[in-house]
């Protein structure tokens, strides 16, 4: 087979890496693609978010299958447009990726189906969302855009005058442009989050191994959210009866919930879970594959990646039994320095084979360009070093042995993926 991914960070690489186990795959392509990937895959420079230039290239390439890997796209309906032209597709249509595309429509959606997640209101009007913040008097206050916002959309307000600031800029200075226009306030909630990608043909749900996501920029959780510094698979706080726990309240009538609003999802359905003193709660839906959590869980996948694909679009996935390895996988991100602010691009990185890689581990490259036989840095995450072991120290102490190894100017990572998971034990 022939395959299109589309997309181009280190959530991209690891769909291709695992996509090229397969004896069934011929070829692979990648849109936009990256540095990195550009040394497994031929890349193409047609946006991700391009509908019309994917669904040429679709068709220039005469692929048998494209998967779509980020948000946006499913968001705006790239599945629709690749179905329509007859393209075995994987990756949900825009009716069933609203469960990311919008918080307003997820949060009714657990509330109308019983399925737990924070309380919460829904507001158009900013002063009608500010006096029912400054009414509860309950900090920290948790205030988000209702759409899309690069994962930024979040804000936890500590006190009233950061709520207040908070809705005000959401809202009024339309921080997050439209996905502003509407927000819900949500009780704040504590406890280890736990990430579950799963399966789903949209008639059963096959949770994939779970994983823990490292938001914020700096140790100990301090500094900005990003996009995420790291993570590790399995996530220890995921056991044997929180999995039930979730597959009983959250992951099938998730689903089920879907298909009754005639939104039946295909794809890659990503819980983000809380695990609270009154149980595992919903804090959110994505409609694809987490980044970077696909870069710890794909490579414990023990199960042609193909054949899960193409059973998720045929609706057959009861069909295949998926196997995972009894190992554990830890992903180090090393970012530009500044990010998530700003920082610069074009550096050198030193310390990587011609393929991009380093001995001991499996690197994926974020934000890479290779010009001139050379990798230079092309974006906030750069990098995502991962390693796999028979226990999370293990993979732990192979990923950042390999991240000594590798420099770039100002290179940021944190120093304590893993730690918290560690501890859990
Ligand atoms: P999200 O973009 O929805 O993943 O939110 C970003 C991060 O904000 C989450 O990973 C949580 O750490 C935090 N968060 C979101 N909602 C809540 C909540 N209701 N209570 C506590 N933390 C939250
Ligand atoms: N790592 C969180 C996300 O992919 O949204």
């Amino acid at each position: 087979m022939k395959i299109l991914v589309v997309g181009g960070g280190g959530r991209e690489h690891a769909i291709i890496m695992k996509l090229a186990e397969s004896n069934r795959v011929e070829k692979l392509f990648c849109a936009p693609g990256n540095g990195g990937i550009s040394r497994y895959a031929e890349c193409f420079d047609v946006k991700a978010t391009d509908i019309d230039g994917i669904v040429a290239l679709a068709k220039k390439l005469a692929v048998d299958m494209v998967v779509v890997a980020p948000d946006d796209p499913l968001v705006m309906g790239m599945v629709d447009a690749l179905n329509a032209e007859g393209f075995m597709t994987f990756g949900p249509d825009k009716a069933a990726a609203i469960i990311e595309g919008s918080k307003v429509f997820s949060k009714d959606l657990m509330k109308k189906y019983g399925i737990p997640t924070a309380a919460y209101e829904t507001f158009t009007d900013a002063e009608k969302a500010i006096s029912y913040i400054k009414q509860q008097g309950k900090y920290p206050a948790v205030v988000k855009a209702d759409g899309l916002a690069l994962g930024k959309g979040v804000i936890i307000a500590q006190n009233e005058q950061e709520a207040v600031d908070a809705v005000r800029s959401i809202m009024e200075d339309k921080i997050f442009g439209e996905s502003g226009s509407k927000l819900v306030v949500e009780e704040f909630l504590t406890g280890p989050e736990i990430s579950v990608l799963s399966f789903t043909d949209g008639n059963i749900v096959v949770p994939m191994v779970s994983s823990m996501d490292h938001k914020r920029a700096l140790d100990g959780d301090q500094g900005l959210n990003t996009g995420g510094m790291g993570t590790v698979a399995p996530n220890p706080f995921y056991t044997e009866a929180v999995a039930k726990e979730c597959m009983e309240n959250i992951f099938l009538p998730t689903i089920n919930a879907m298909k009754a609003e005639g939104r039946t999802f295909k794809g890659c359905l990503y819980f983000g879970l809380m695990a609270t003193p009154d149980g595992v709660k919903v804090i959110e839906y994505n409609c694809r594959f987490g980044d970077p959590e696909t870069q710890v869980v794909l490579p414990l996948l023990d199960t042609d990646l193909v054949d899960i694909f193409e059973a998720v679009y045929k609706g057959t996935l009861s069909d295949i039994d998926i196997k995972w390895k009894n190992e554990c996988c830890s992903c180090v991100v090393m970012a530009s320095g500044g990010y998530p602010k700003k920082y610069p691009t074009g550096l050198e990185i030193s310390g990587l084979d011609d393929k991009g890689q380093t001995e001991g581990v499996f690197v994926y490259h974020a934000g890479t360009k290779f010009t001139d036989g050379k990798f230079l840095t092309a974006g906030g995450r750069v990098l995502g070093v991962t390693a796999t072991g028979e226990n999370l120290q293990a993979a732990l102490d192979k990923s950042y042995a390999a991240v000594k190894k590798i420099h770039f100017e100002n290179a940021h990572f944190r120093t304590d993926i893993g730690k918290r998971a560690l501890s859990a034990k």
